[in-house]
């Protein structure tokens, strides 16, 4: 079959940090898309104090996939079905690490799918030693003063220091 047209995957999260999980989700997404769009949302389902405002979230993220030019990271506001759209992107991607996100991640795919029956959702599930990563378990090792180097890119391991660090003093 001869394409004629790019596909495009839209990633959406809280990426507060991306961690090598994340990486590893956007990277593998371009095995099966042309293209990635990495979403930061402005309202996340599970609320929760950011530590990283929406602009160093993103800013993160393009730092991580510099080396990229098919990734592209953005902030978007509002409903996930509505920049689905507006991104015109054909699928959204999210990590399935276990069967203990999939009660999350079918309830988010099937009320997204009531509100546009047309969206479209693929999960991947991440590379066997980044399974147990979650951005939260990051967040929590890095306030305690533990080792998260193994966690996350150099660029994002800088700014969690710094972040943290600015907590202690
Ligand atoms: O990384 P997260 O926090 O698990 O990502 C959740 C996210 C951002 C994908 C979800 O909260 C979302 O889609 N937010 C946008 C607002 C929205 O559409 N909410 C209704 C979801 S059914």
């Amino acid at each position: 079959m001869t394409r004629t047209r790019e596909i495009v995957a839209l990633y959406p999260g809280s990426f507060d940090p991306v961690t090598l999980g994340h990486e590893d989700i956007a990277r593998r997404t371009l095995r099966v898309a042309d293209r990635v769009v990495v979403a930061v949302a402005g309202t996340a389902t599970q609320a929760k104090r950011p530590a990283f405002t929406l602009e160093e979230r993103v800013e993160m993220l393009q730092e991580v996939f510099a080396d990229e030019p098919r990734i592209e990271c953005i902030a978007f506001q509002g409903l996930l079905v509505r920049f689905l759209r507006e991104a015109k992107a054909d699928f959204v991607v999210r990590g399935l690490r276990a069967v203990s996100d999939f009660e999350y991640e079918f309830q988010m795919a099937q009320m997204n799918r009531e509100m546009d029956p047309e969206a479209e959702f693929i999960f991947l599930t991440p590379d066997a030693h980044l399974s147990f990563l979650s951005a939260s378990l990051v967040r929590e090792v890095a306030r305690l003063g533990g080792d998260i180097s193994p966690f996350v890119s150099p660029s994002v391991l800088r700014r969690m220091e710094r972040r943290f660090g600015e907590e202690d003093a």
